[in-house]
């Protein structure tokens, strides 16, 4: 009897450890435009995170203003940690310009964490 039980639990962690190595997702909801050349530089990096709630969909704006001889030349949103399948797009500006704002926004009933890097001159 002890057995049997202990084959069932072997076969029950078999089954999840297959079903998570099929379900692993092969790329990230991350972000990049444009590319970063010689002579760009950082020009901000804002860490976003939120925590999970239940049933809930949380988004928000991050927005980067350059004064008016900013270049954007390149846009990265990279999640950190594990995915918790959130999405970031932008929503206004972008490369080439001097402004550009960025929306993440979680799955329904995920958190999310983020860094926002903007490069350019
Ligand atoms: C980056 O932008 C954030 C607002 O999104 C601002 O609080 C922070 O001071 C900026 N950092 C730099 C280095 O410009
Ligand atoms: C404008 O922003 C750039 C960075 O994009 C900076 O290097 C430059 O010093 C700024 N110019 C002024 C007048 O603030
Ligand atoms: C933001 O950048 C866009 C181009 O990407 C430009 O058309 C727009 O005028 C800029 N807005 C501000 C407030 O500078």
């Amino acid at each position: 009897m002890k057995i049997v039980l202990v084959c069932a639990v072997l076969a029950v962690l078999a089954t999840v450890s297959t079903s998570s190595i099929v379900k692993s997702p092969t790329s990230r909801a991350s972000l990049y435009y444009g590319y970063v050349g010689p002579g760009d530089r950082l020009l901000n990096r804002t860490y976003v995170q939120k925590a999970a709630i239940p049933n809930t969909i949380q988004s928000q704006d991050v927005a980067y203003r350059g004064n008016i001889t900013t270049r954007i030349t390149a846009i990265q949103v990279v999640e950190i940690g594990y995915t918790q399948w959130a999405t970031p797009w932008l929503i206004a500006g972008g490369i080439g310009g001097n402004n550009v704002t960025i929306r993440v926004q979680s799955a329904r009933g995920y958190g999310y964490y983020y860094v926002i890097d903007i490069w350019g001159r």
